[in-house]
């Protein structure tokens, strides 16, 4: 079954309590939570104390997408505040990232990782069998509202292939419009900003994507 992740990127930061409790009303899977440090990105957005101020809303798994440099240095922070799983960007670790995926795994949370759009998934070579997760970004990382980059699925359908039980997320761009062909190529798990927060009936929304399959 497909599963579904709620960017708060595109909520009222003014009522982030209520906005969790949305997504976990409207049935999602996860909270997806976008940490930018206006250094590995151009954009900066939420600390550790808005994971723990949020923590008591729900009961929702929290995604924590770190794009951040040096995410070893910081992830222990987001485990303590309530992460259920940290999802760092291979790019941001260089020839470490296998120290990294291990040394964050052994603090007991979901370990994901996360290519850009112009980063072979090659890359993730070392860690694969490691990982719980792999992130194809579907947009260049640092903002909500992006439009999805269509050749990216390329990386989907050749990590779904070679890995057939792996959780395969996609995050950006993702609506109506777009999630079945990433879901087409292979990708099970869907992050939605705009398309959820702006959506009339988000419940209705997530159902439906819910019930899609690989064709
Ligand atoms: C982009 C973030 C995404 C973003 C997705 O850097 O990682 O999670 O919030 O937002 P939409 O769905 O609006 O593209
Ligand atoms: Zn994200």
């Amino acid at each position: 079954m497909i599963k579904i992740s709620a960017s708060l990127l595109a909520a009222d930061f003014a009522r982030l309590g209520e906005e969790v409790r949305l997504v976990e009303k409207a049935g999602c899977d996860m909270v997806h939570i976008d940490v930018m440090d206006g250094h590995f990105v151009p954009n900066i957005t939420m600390g550790p104390m808005i994971v723990k101020a949020i923590r008591p809303h729900t009961g929702t798994f929290f995604d924590v997408h770190l794009m951040i440099s040096e995410p070893e240095r910081y992830a222990g922070a987001y485990i303590k505040a309530g992460a259920d799983g940290i999802t760092l960007h291979a790019e941001s670790c260089g020839d470490h990232l296998r120290e990294v995926v291990e040394e964050i795994k052994a603090q007991n949370v979901r370990v994901g990782c996360a290519i850009s759009p112009d980063t072979p998934w090659t890359v993730l070579d070392p860690v694969l069998p490691l990982l719980d997760m792999v992130l194809v970004m579907t947009v260049y990382p640092g903002f909500g509202g992006q439009n999805f980059i269509e050749p990216t699925l390329q990386k989907v359908w050749a990590l779904r292939r070679l890995y057939p039980e792996l959780d395969i997320q996609v995050d950006g761009g993702l609506n109506e419009e777009t999630v079945g062909e990433a879901v087409w190529a292979g990708a099970n798990v869907i992050v939605m900003g705009t398309a959820f927060f702006g959506s009339k009936d988000p419940r209705e929304l997530v159902k439906s994507i819910r019930e899609m399959e690989r064709r």
